[in-house]
């Protein structure tokens, strides 16, 4: 379609779950990209809307209220609260930030139901599900857990094995169980209403392959296999507390699924803020509709959602969906529930005011046509080599020079050479370069095109060396010190959609006021005479060690969660309490410690044992420096005969904790006793 045709832009970014933070993967898949594009339009004076919001129904929210104690309503509205602060804190622009537990929602929501039900655009179905007799309440897929069939792990969940990976049906699990009482779940008849996608499968089709073949790859591969599957009737109701209402007589107990009713939280949180005009927003033609979604959003916002506004009749469709494929983590799948991820507000405390270092580095980085890689070490490189080393070398010297040379007054230019010709040639071609990039939805390019501004300046100061030439032919340094400068304001407008911290403080430190996207590319942004600020620098370098502590930060919380979730070896087979009473347990004050040499397992102890002392050998050389225990009280085995080991007769056994990944704990006491005390 072309682009005349339209007068306006609706954006909408994936409204987030609000039963958890925000990462840097939903800031890289869909929140930076979104506001980049929303800042570009805005810049070229376009009409845009941009809306988002929490969505705050679904089930995960309902098990994390269960597991705290508290009700769903108290976690949406902490999550709401940490989610919104967020994308304010890095700058996502949103025109409105609403949620699906508005009254507005509810409303839309609920009458949009209604109107697909009163048109007779949905089937209803009796199936059966499980129940929970004892709670009295049919159980929601991520309520029923089990041994997978496949793998036969145990503690799959009903929709999904996570040890495997495989989808499930609840009905597949082997023995399942209500994760809300403990009992057998058992199989009841209940009614629900269905959206008929196979009905919609024809248009859907020529729609997205035969209409927009301009969409991303990645999109137009998935919604083409689930085509070639046949798409199949979607279940829009669930049998939840948590949701909005199904508007219909006899519907007790039955909710919206979340998945109807989050797309149009969209159209709420527009009606919220345009109550009187957002009509022309949603059911006029000449308005441009893009959702900015992750992959696993794909087929709700490519087949479902347009299934639901055709099936509605006034509502548009979308008219580009750019969904971003996954970023990861140190090369490991970004998780939630495993707390593998770094949190906004985490990196905020670690790294205060360096919301554009990571906006830059997600962006370069962006997972746009496959999954990407996030790691510490590229983050450092990219603010070292990138921000500091290019962007900010470039600014910092040519304001710099100005200080020194003309005590931050802008020079007047003289005569132009070649050289300097070629470089404005160079440069005044990015702005064609950059919007054409961005209105294909190709920002990590886009952010590498503002880029080659700074490069061409670093060339061209590296080239013509004022530093040299101010001592030989001073008129000449004006000119390339004017041009340089022109160059450094090109680069607080290119910036503004990506770094908009950094262009407002760099077009502080030029007095630039707002920035105008139109003269991107000229050279006269700073007129001879024009006063600038003292200059700051715009980037900071980052050191080995702030990057070592983030990879630690995370390596242990790996290793704290896999600790909890570890499954412990089976107990051995049960010993009377008289043998038990035959092992003589006792506690120990190290006197002394030491290498056993030629050995480098072995450490020697001298062991204060409230009688003669004695000499005991233990194999945790490699864990412990034997030095650091002296001192301590330990636990011993008093009456296991002795044995030489290494030459050292040793007379009993300290007693350790072997660790499930083989790293070893001494067991210590909490408080202190006399030496020789009895243990048991
Ligand atoms: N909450 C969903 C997710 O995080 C996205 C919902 S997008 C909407 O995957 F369209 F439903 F709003
Ligand atoms: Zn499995």
């Amino acid at each position: 379609m072309s682009e005349k045709h339209f007068q306006r832009t609706l954006v909408t970014a994936a409204l987030p779950y609000a039963n958890g933070g925000v990462h840097i993967g939903h800031l890289a898949g869909v929140y930076v990209p979104a506001d980049i594009y929303v800042r570009y339009l805005r810049l070229k004076k376009r009409e845009v809307l941009f809306i988002c919001g929490s969505d705050e129904h679904g089930v995960p929210v309902t098990i994390r209220a269960r597991k705290e104690g508290c009700t769903p309503q108290q976690v949406v509205d902490r999550y709401n609260a940490v989610i919104s602060k967020s994308f304010a804190d890095f700058g996502i622009t949103f025109d409105n930030y609403g949620r699906t537990t508005s009254p507005i929602h509810r409303e839309t929501a609920s009458q949009f139901f209604r109107t697909l039900y009163d048109k007779g655009e949905f089937v209803e179905k009796e199936s059966e599900q499980y129940y929970d007799e004892e709670a009295h309440t049919f159980l929601a897929d991520r309520y029923i857990t089990g041994e997978c069939p496949h793998c036969h792990a145990e503690g799959a969940y009903g929709d999904q094995c996570e040890k495997c990976g495989t989808a499930l049906a609840p009905t597949e699990l082997i023995n399942p169980k209500s994760t809300i009482s403990g009992a057998k779940p058992v199989l009841r008849k209940t009614k629900h209403w269905y959206l008929p996608l196979d009905r919609h499968q024809e248009w859907l089709e020529k729609w997205i392959v035969s209409d927009h073949p301009e969409w991303r790859s990645n999109v137009m591969g998935q919604c083409k296999s689930w085509f070639d599957m046949g798409l199949q009737p979607r279940a829009v109701s669930r049998d939840l507390e948590w949701g909005i209402p199904v508007p219909v007589d006899g519907a007790e107990g039955k909710v919206l699924y979340v998945w109807f009713d989050a797309p149009i939280g969209y159209i709420s949180n527009t009606k919220e803020i345009l109550p009187n005009d957002w009509e022309k927003w949603w059911k006029s033609d000449d308005t441009r509709l893009i959702h900015f979604i992750g992959k696993d959003n794909i087929v709700f916002h490519c087949i479902v959602f347009p299934a639901m506004l055709k099936a509605e009749g006034s509502y548009i469709l979308p008219d580009n969906v750019p969904a971003n494929e996954f970023l990861n983590l140190e090369d490991d799948k970004i998780s939630t529930s495993r707390d593998w991820a770094v949190w906004l507000d985490e990196y905020l405390r670690d790294f205060p005011g360096k919301q554009d270092v990571l906006r830059y580095v997600l962006t370069a980085n962006a997972p746009e046509t496959k999954d990407n890689n996030f790691t510490w070490r590229d983050f450092q490189a990219r603010n070292n080599n990138e921000l500091v080393a290019v962007y900010g070398n470039f600014v910092n010297r040519a304001l710099q020079l100005t200080q020194k040379y003309y005590d931050g007054e802008v020079p007047a230019s003289g005569p132009l050479t070649d050289y300097d010709r070629d470089t404005i040639a160079e440069f005044t071609g990015v702005k064609a370069e950059v919007e054409r990039l961005l209105e294909a939805f190709r920002f990590r390019d886009a952010q590498k095109e503002a880029m080659a501004l700074a490069r061409i300046g670093n060339k061209y100061l590296a080239d013509s060396e004022p530093w040299k030439v101010i001592k030989t032919d001073p008129e000449r340094v004006k000119t390339i010190l004017y041009l340089s400068l022109q160059l450094v304001a090109n680069l607080a407008i290119a910036f503004e959609p990506f770094l908009p911290f950094s262009s407002k403080r760099l077009r502080e430190m030029l007095h630039l006021g707002e920035a105008d996207w139109d003269r991107l590319g000229a050279t006269d942004l700073l007129p001879a005479g024009h006063r600038l600020a003292q200059p700051e620098l715009l980037f900071a370098k980052i050191e080995d060690d702030v990057v070592e502590a983030q990879v630690q930060k995370l390596l242990d919380k790996k290793k704290a969660l896999e600790a909890a979730t570890h499954k412990a070896d089976p107990i051995a087979q049960t010993v009377s309490f008289d043998d038990f009473e035959k092992l003589d347990i006792r506690v120990g004050t190290v006197l002394a410690c030491e290498k056993v040499k030629k050995s480098k397992k072995l450490l020697k102890f001298e062991i204060a044992d409230g009688l003669e002392n004695r000499t005991i050998v233990s194999g945790i050389a490699l864990h412990y420096d034997p030095a650091t225990l002296v001192g301590k009280q330990v636990c011993f085995i008093a009456n296991l005969a002795p044995r030489t080991v290494c030459g050292v007769e040793s007379q009993g056994m300290i007693l350790s904790a072997l660790n499930y990944d083989e790293s070893l704990s001494l067991l210590t006491l909490d408080r202190p006793v006399a030496p020789g005390s009895h243990v048991g």
